[in-house]
């Protein structure tokens, strides 16, 4: 059924504004678009999507675009470099201004600050693209990639090595818990690559909720020993100047995920990263060009995922 179910956000601007059934849903919905787009196809006839993009990218802005036309909509392509938010005109009148013209809005922003203004000053929902604190439309396609893999969540463990300071990390962090997936994450011990502690408290109170377990290691080995998803991001993430860029490469030397680190894995682990990656840096070519490497069905799943949740957010409305 298309419209029957609604979710109990207007918005889609984190993981942890879903509860564990709607978050289970969207999933199993996606898995649905996936093998039936068919039957989807008329599904949002007629609504314009903004998408508003204030960093580059690639996935984003087509599985966006590409989704909304499979839908019958259409997507407007809006980059913010022209225009930046909240100097030529404020926040509030873009979000009031924009929300007359179109249906839904997905911004990829700096500050997550601004994008909680962009939300509240918003008729129509609003959709997290990224932003410097979280990028929940990952975070959603790659747990319908694991589900779609393993077929289930309770029990597995899944192993993050890196910047854990982290947009991709901090969503990672949120679903993994709803979902009862046991998360560790690896990474240097200063604070800037620490994941946000409000993040992981929340995560860690949600985890024993739903039986399993967030943790932080800074021991990479120990992270990798048993892991059924390795997972790492970029180091030089878009908000990350270029000055910082020689200090990071060093300090996350010893997290890059490599064969040695896999082989410490379960025997079945699959590689993940949500791209753009560098290969050399936090993942080696063996690795995310090799047989465990999931990269490029997580990418594809951004559309399915995307597909779901617009659904979900317009259908109705
Ligand atoms: N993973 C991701 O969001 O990729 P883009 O930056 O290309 O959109
Ligand atoms: N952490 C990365 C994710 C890119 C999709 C960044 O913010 O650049």
């Amino acid at each position: 059924m298309i419209g029957a179910i609604m979710l109990s956000t207007k918005h889609f601007l984190s993981i942890a504004d879903l509860s564990t059934h709607e978050l289970q849903e969207l999933i199993d919905f996606s898995l649905l678009v996936k093998r039936k787009p068919q039957r989807y196809n008329r599904a949002l006839a007629g609504k314009q999507l903004l998408m508003l993009f204030a960093k580059p990218s690639l996935r984003t802005r087509l599985s966006f675009e590409v989704g909304m036309r499979q839908l019958g909509g259409d997507a407007i392509f809006y980059p913010l470099k022209d225009s930046p938010l909240g100097i030529k005109e404020s926040i509030e009148d873009t979000a009031k201004t924009s929300s007359r013209f179109v249906d839904a809005i997905m911004a990829r922003l700096y500050a997550h600050a601004d994008l909680l203004t962009l939300a509240k000053n918003s008729r129509v929902p609003v959709i997290n693209g990224l932003t410097d604190f979280s990028h929940p439309c990952q975070a959603l396609a790659d747990l319908v990639t694991i589900f779609e893999r393993k077929k289930r969540f309770a029990g597995l463990k899944l192993a993050y090595f890196g910047d854990g300071k982290n947009n991709t990390c901090h969503s990672l962090l949120e679903a993994c818990a709803k979902l009862g997936v046991n998360m560790i994450v690896a990474a240097p011990k200063q604070q800037e690559f620490q994941p946000d502690s409000g993040v992981l408290d929340a995560a860690k109170v949600e985890a024993y909720k739903n039986h399993c377990l967030i943790d932080v290691t800074t021991d990479a080995h120990f992270a990798a020993a048993n892991a059924d998803v390795l997972y790492t991001d970029a180091w030089m993430s878009y908000h990350v100047s270029t000055k910082e860029h020689a200090r990071r490469r060093k300090v996350l030397k010893p997290y890059q995920v490599n064969e040695e680190l896999l082989s410490l894995a379960r025997k079945d682990a699959t590689f993940m990263h949500c791209l753009p990656a560098k290969r050399g840096e936090e993942v080696t070519s063996e690795v995310i060009d090799g047989p465990s490497s999931l990269v490029f069905d997580q990418a594809e799943n951004r559309l399915y995922a995307q597909k779901a949740l617009l659904i979900r957010l317009l259908k109705g409305r």
